[in-house]
């Protein structure tokens, strides 16, 4: 039924919301080029468009006069576009609450900084070629190598993009800069500034997902200039003391 029992739903609201508005061939490149997780790219494309087209079929979409094609162009025909948006999960329902612990600067490093610095590296060392021994400064696994003995390469690349995309709710929780001064979550401008970061996490990953080095270099652009336009009017001021404070 593709209900998910093992693993998330392959249909209904919540796995197409997850999908709202991209095309078929973004599904196609992210099961041909992860799946399955144990020998990700060793699935033919017909058997990768044999896989969507079941679970279009599952998801009632009606079929076509022909079999699914393969190509890039005819997929990216296809949207995979849901009834209802992706649902988000219950917001506002807990009543926990967390301290805050690091000042804005520690949160950059200890997240973003290490973070942004795995995905420029794929600029330069293909994850796909297996790369081993990152010592770049700001390596998140300087004792070790880059990507570890405990996840493929890729692996690392998503979960750098992933914790980029996360990071909304972090820049948004009042926090204090070194200089002591409030982080101006309330301000329009940041907000804006925290919602782009995000959206270049999320197309990092979406790139990741295709396993293509191309596609992530390209996807780290986006990611440096969503860090400088907050950078630009927060941090690289004039002098440390007026850092986080509007212009
Ligand atoms: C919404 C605004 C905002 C965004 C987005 C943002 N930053 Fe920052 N960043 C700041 C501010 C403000 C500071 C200075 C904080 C302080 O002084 O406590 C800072 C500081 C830093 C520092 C300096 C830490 C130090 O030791 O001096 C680094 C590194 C950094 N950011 C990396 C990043 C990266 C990488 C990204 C993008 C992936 C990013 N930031 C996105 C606002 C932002």
């Amino acid at each position: 039924m593709l209900e998910g029992a093992a693993g998330p739903p392959l249909a209904g609201d919540e796995f197409l919301g997850a999908w709202d508005t991209q095309p078929v061939s973004a599904l196609f490149d992210k099961i041909h080029a992860t799946m399955p997780a144990d020998a990700p790219g060793t699935l033919e494309p017909t058997q990768v468009a044999d896989l969507i087209a079941y679970i279009m079929q599952a998801n009632k979409f009606s079929a076509g006069p022909a079999e699914l094609a393969i190509g890039a162009d005819a997929l990216k025909q296809i949207g995979l576009v849901a009834a209802k948006p992706a649902p988000a999960i219950a917001a506002g329902g807990s009543t926990l609450t967390f301290p805050v612990t690091g000042t804005l600067n520690q949160v950059m490093r200890g997240i973003l900084f290490p973070s942004s610095n795995v995905l420029f590296d794929v600029q330069t060392k293909d994850p796909s070629a297996g790369s081993k021994g990152g010592t770049a400064k700001g390596d998140a696994t300087t004792t070790s190598t880059r990507y570890g003995d405990v996840y493929s390469p890729w692996q690392v690349v998503d979960a750098a993009a992933i914790s980029i995309a996360e990071i909304g709710p972090v820049l948004m929780q009042p926090r204090r800069c070194e200089n002591g001064k409030p982080a101006p979550v309330d301000r329009a401008d940041w907000k804006q500034y925290v919602q782009g970061v995000v959206e270049a996490g999320r197309a990092a990953y979406r790139a990741s997902q295709t396993r293509s080095q191309d596609a992530v270099s390209d996807a780290t652009n986006t990611i440096s200039d969503a860090c400088a336009n907050c950078h630009r009017v927060y941090r690289d001021v004039s002098s440390a003391a007026t850092r986080c404070t509007p212009p």
